[in-house]
């Protein structure tokens, strides 16, 4: 699919589907709706009168306009209220376009700015969440489905025009739809990492995709077990030891002259994760193909660092490995010295992502960044607390919180901060070692793992993106997330980066 804007009116293009829309409440058709309305003698004003079309969000209506304009049919679409109509509701709409196109059978399509000039919204914003609106929500991964859903390809909309005849607003929105069209672009490809089965995504496959980011400005450092094992990277090399696959660490950097802030962002890379010895049950380990998706999001960031280029200095950092029960695996009861020298009593095998983050945490601790920012698929217990679309925070400074809070807002990743609270240290206190890696049984299960995490970034001002629930999702809740990977954080990393 295809999305440009064309400095041209809406009734001069052909197309299959035009879509124009209404805000709830509204009784009348306005602006673009209304030219629509007049060029089919007022059948819009009509069909809301007669089928009741209240404007909500996800609501909509198509009819055939039958040769009266160039237009083979046409689509109105709800924006919902106008009051609460911002950046993420056009992300919205633009993936319920999608799905209507989609279902109207549509091959071309021609649409508006949405909501450019409503409440806070420009014409460059208006376009770039419509973009990534449609790109994410016509996302499809089919690389594996062989000689059949060979069909899905031929349904797909194959172009979009957005129509905007203004010429300052028409360079506003261009703006806005390349970088939209390169978020959406990051974010696939992260949600591709994650959907791509472990048999074909093992640490090697990881490394394989940082390399494929290199030039641009940015450059990867890889690092295989003897070079870990130089690093003292023990910690995150007992995980690894129980898969047949060997583990690498990839560091990634990006360094824009004239940079005054160094972020780190580091991700969990455990790219299958059956608990080792700790086993997990088999409903448990069936998903867990996705146990790399806070790597993907790290990627998947570089990817669009890549393209837009923001001012500050960026590495990216994560260890990839696979939690196996080998002959050779870790087992409970052991005790791992991480990189910084901590010593960690291993208590079950399947708390292996806080122990592959202690030598990662590390390592991006030596780099001195200015911000730590981790993304993993940690905890159950986050989507017990938060549920599978919302994404826990446990920061050690407020001001970082607030700025990630901001970037969740208008990326529409939910994000939602959990407390750092000191005394939950005790949970991961051990009898035996420095500390152990599970918490109380029942008990705060995601806190505890932060306070795991705690010791490793010192003073450094951190946040930990607890992501178990977002990164996968078996159900769908917004159009412009479809099932599977959803590239979760590349977008609310990429906003919280343009902000510094
Ligand atoms: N990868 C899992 C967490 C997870 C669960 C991610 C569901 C995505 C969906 C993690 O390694 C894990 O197994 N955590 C254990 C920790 C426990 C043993 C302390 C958990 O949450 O049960
Ligand atoms: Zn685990
Ligand atoms: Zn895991």
């Amino acid at each position: 699919m295809t999305i440009e804007l064309q400095q041209k009116d809406l009734l001069a293009v052909s197309c299959d589907l035009l879509v124009v829309n209404l805000f709830r409440g509204a009784t009348k058709p306005a602006g673009a709706t209304g030219v629509v309305d007049k060029a089919l003698g007022g059948a819009i004003s009509a069909l809301i009168e007669e089928d009741g079309f209240e404007g909500n969000v996800g609501q909509s209506l198509v009819f055939p306009t039958f040769g009266k304009i160039k237009a083979k049919k046409v689509a109105i679409v709800g924006l919902g209220e106008k009051k609460v109509f911002d950046a993420d509701a056009v992300r919205k709409l633009g993936g319920y376009i999608v799905k209507v196109a989609e279902k109207a059978r549509a091959k071309s399509v021609v649409t508006i700015l949405h909501g450019a000039g409503i409440g806070g919204l420009d014409p460059r914003m208006s376009a770039q969440s419509l973009v990534e609106g449609m790109y994410l929500s016509s996302y499809r991964f089919h690389q594996y489905h062989g000689k059949l859903r060979k069909s899905d390809a031929e349904r797909a909309i194959k172009s979009v025009v957005i129509c905007e005849t203004d010429v300052r607003a028409s360079k506003a929105a261009v703006e806005g739809l390349e970088r939209g069209t390169a978020l959406a672009s990051a974010t696939s490809f992260a949600r591709d990492l994650v959907n791509h089965p472990s048999s074909h995504m093992a640490p090697a496959d990881l490394v394989e995709a940082a390399k494929s980011l290199v030039g641009k400005g940015v450059t990867v450092k890889v690092m295989d077990a003897a070079e870990m094992k130089r690093k003292k990277m023990n910690a995150a090399l007992a995980v690894a030891r129980g898969s047949d696959h060997p583990p690498f660490g990839v560091h990634l950097s990006y360094k824009p002259r004239g940079a005054k802030k160094i972020i780190a962002l580091v991700g969990k890379a455990v790219t299958f994760d059956s608990g080792g010895l700790s086993i997990k049950p088999a409903d448990a380990m069936m998903d867990m193909k996705c146990d790399m998706g806070g790597a993907a999001a790290v990627l998947g960031a570089f990817k669009a660092i890549a393209a837009l280029k923001p001012n500050v200095e960026v590495h990216g950092i994560f260890l990839a490995v696979e939690n196996m029960p080998g002959g050779n695996a870790y087992r409970p009861g052991d005790v791992v010295t991480a990189m910084d020298g901590t010593t960690i009593e291993i208590l079950n095998t399947d708390a292996e992502g806080r122990v592959t983050l202690a030598d990662a945490l590390s390592y991006a601790k030596t780099l001195e960044p200015d911000v730590i920012i981790d993304l993993a698929t940690l905890t159950g217990a986050c989507i017990v607390a938060l549920g599978q679309d919302i994404a826990g925070m446990m920061t050690n400074d407020t001001k970082l919180a607030q700025r990630l809070l901001d970037a969740s807002k208008e990326s529409g990743e939910p994000l939602w901060e959990l407390p750092l609270y000191a005394p939950y240290a005790d949970h991961v206190k051990s009898k035996i070692a420095d500390i152990k890696n599970i918490g109380m049984r029942g008990q705060a299960g995601s806190i505890s793992a932060a306070m795991f995490l705690k010791p490793f970034v010192g003073d450094t001002p951190w946040a930990h993106l607890d992501i178990a629930g977002p990164a996968y999702i078996e159900r769908e809740t917004r159009p412009d997330v479809p099932f599977g990977g959803t590239g979760y954080g590349v977008r609310l990393l990429m906003k919280y980066l343009a902000k510094l």
